[in-house]
């Protein structure tokens, strides 16, 4: 099993994965190329653990001894001695390419190298590693400590070693493995994704409120969360990126990203991250 694992980009995603790592027998190395995201990856993590200990599920020992297991660089080449790299920088192929083609070059011949994608194509990102079999989908929710569900992604060339590897470990960590083939979107976003796109339209053409319409759902869908406040959950830019790929992909006009979206992500509107997306926080 990983002794090791890299976790690259400290963002939303990234120090959740490394928060949810570090619990185990794991040690975790968090890379990002930005300092500030980097230090502010790493409070995130201190903070959760800070509220867990308030919360009393989590010791104070049980903390300081998962911090410990966590150390922070700005530098990709300290991923050399790592077992699993899971990448979870922007939500862009050819960043991923270029963070891919480098780490093959990093990490030990028999590193399993993964993507927390939302949805673009593993098989394609693969192309720039000379270890093709070796590479595979490991998608995450947010908020990943509270989320149970992980999506491993078979690409055209992954293994049944890598996949049964990968799938035994996220089993270890207490979460659930889903197997799914890949497709633009995987499953899980390619059915939400569209729906909260349906929402922002909605919204665009004053059929209701912004809190109307989460209400709306909420009460008639069972939802614990309504699709705008999720949207601001995941991040607007992350969304627009998915939405694109799927029309880009399957090329369908019911998967054409609303303007409002864009228009927000334009605005730098993206969320909770940034304060504002379609609620002010
Ligand atoms: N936000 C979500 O709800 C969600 C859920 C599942 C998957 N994802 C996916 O996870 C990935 C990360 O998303 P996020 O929401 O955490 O984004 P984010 O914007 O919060 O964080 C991305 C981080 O990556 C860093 N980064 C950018 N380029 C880098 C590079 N070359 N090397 C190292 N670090 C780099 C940035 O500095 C930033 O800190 C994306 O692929 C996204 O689609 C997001």
């Amino acid at each position: 099993m990983f002794k090791k694992i890299g976790v690259l980009g400290a963002g939303t995603m990234g120090n959740g994965i490394a928060n949810v790592i570090s619990k185990n027998d794991i040690q975790v190395i968090m890379v990002d190329i930005d300092k500030d995201n980097l230090e502010k990856g790493y409070q995130s993590i201190q903070k959760s653990f800070n509220r867990s200990v308030k919360k009393e599920r989590m010791t104070e020992s049980e903390k300081e001894d998962a911090l410990k297991k966590i150390t922070i660089s700005t530098e990709m080449e300290s991923l050399s001695d790592v077992d699993l790299v899971i990448e979870a920088a922007v939500e862009n192929l050819e960043t991923k390419k270029g963070i891919f083609a480098k780490l093959d070059k990093i990490v030990k011949d028999d590193s399993i190298l993964s993507t927390n994608t939302s949805a673009l194509s593993i098989t394609e990102i693969a192309t720039v590693t000379e270890r093709k079999d070796k590479v595979i989908g490991i998608h995450f929710f947010n908020p990943v400590p509270m989320m149970k569900l992980v999506e491993v992604i078979r690409a055209a060339e992954t293994s049944d070693t890598c996949y049964n590897k990968v799938s035994e470990f996220i089993n270890s960590i207490n979460k659930e493995a889903v197997k799914v083939n890949e497709a633009p979107g995987f499953v899980v976003n390619r059915i939400l994704i569209p729906m909260i796109n349906e929402a922002v339209y909605i919204l665009q053409e004053s059929v209701a409120s912004a809190e109307d319409i989460d209400l709306a759902m909420k009460l008639g869908a069972n939802h614990p969360i309504g699709p705008l406040a999720l949207a601001d959950l995941i991040g607007l830019d992350v969304c627009l990126a998915i939405m694109e790929t799927l029309h880009q992909e399957l090329g369908e006009d019911k998967y054409r990203p609303c303007p409002l979206l864009r228009k927000k992500v334009r605005a730098k509107q993206l969320g909770r991250k940034t304060n504002r997306g379609f609620y002010n926080y």
